[in-house]
């Protein structure tokens, strides 16, 4: 069940992963689309359809099934487990940055977004770097 419920995790991760790399590159076109043309209605409908049927579902699927196996089966010891405690932190920020996201598409959909194009390639980076810190920290657990 353990193996089975870590699978599920990591099927979850994945698909909120998708998300968290994907939305901002629907953003960096989106900014170039002219406000109340076909294209950008097009681009609210992906946005929305990205944000609340694959990435808050998978959050929350992450997050649950993570905590679970932390503290319900429980695999960790938080005294003793000095990389699980930067990871929660890792994720923690990885969620503010879905927060971030879900505040910049919410101003997309009433056209009303200030950032440019470069902001959102910058931003587009911060979920890549979090999460490879994140993978290398569980495989390798080093501290
Ligand atoms: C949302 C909050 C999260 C919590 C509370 C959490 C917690 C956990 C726990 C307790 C395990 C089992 C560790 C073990 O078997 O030794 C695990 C496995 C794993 N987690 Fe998470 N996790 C979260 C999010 C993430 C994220 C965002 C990623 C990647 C970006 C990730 C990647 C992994 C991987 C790759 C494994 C498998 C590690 C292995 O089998 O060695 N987790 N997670």
């Amino acid at each position: 069940m353990y193996l089975f419920l870590k699978a599920i995790h990591i099927i979850a991760i994945i698909s909120w992963m998708a998300g968290l790399l994907y939305l901002p590159r629907l953003f960096i076109y989106h900014v170039s689309a002219k406000k109340g043309s076909d294209k950008s209605e097009t681009f609210k409908l992906m946005e929305t359809r990205l944000m609340r049927v694959i990435m808050n579902p998978a959050m929350i699927v992450s997050w649950l099934l993570g905590l679970y196996l932390a503290f319900g089966v429980p695999v960790v010891d938080m005294k003793t487990d000095m990389w699980f405690h930067i990871k929660l932190l890792l994720v923690l920020g990885l969620t503010a940055v879905h927060m971030m996201m879900a505040g910049f598409r919410k101003k997309f959909e009433n056209d009303a977004n200030e950032k440019s194009e470069k902001y959102f390639r910058i931003f587009n980076e911060v979920p890549t770097v979090l999460m490879i810190l994140i993978v290398l920290l569980v495989v390798m657990k080093p501290f």
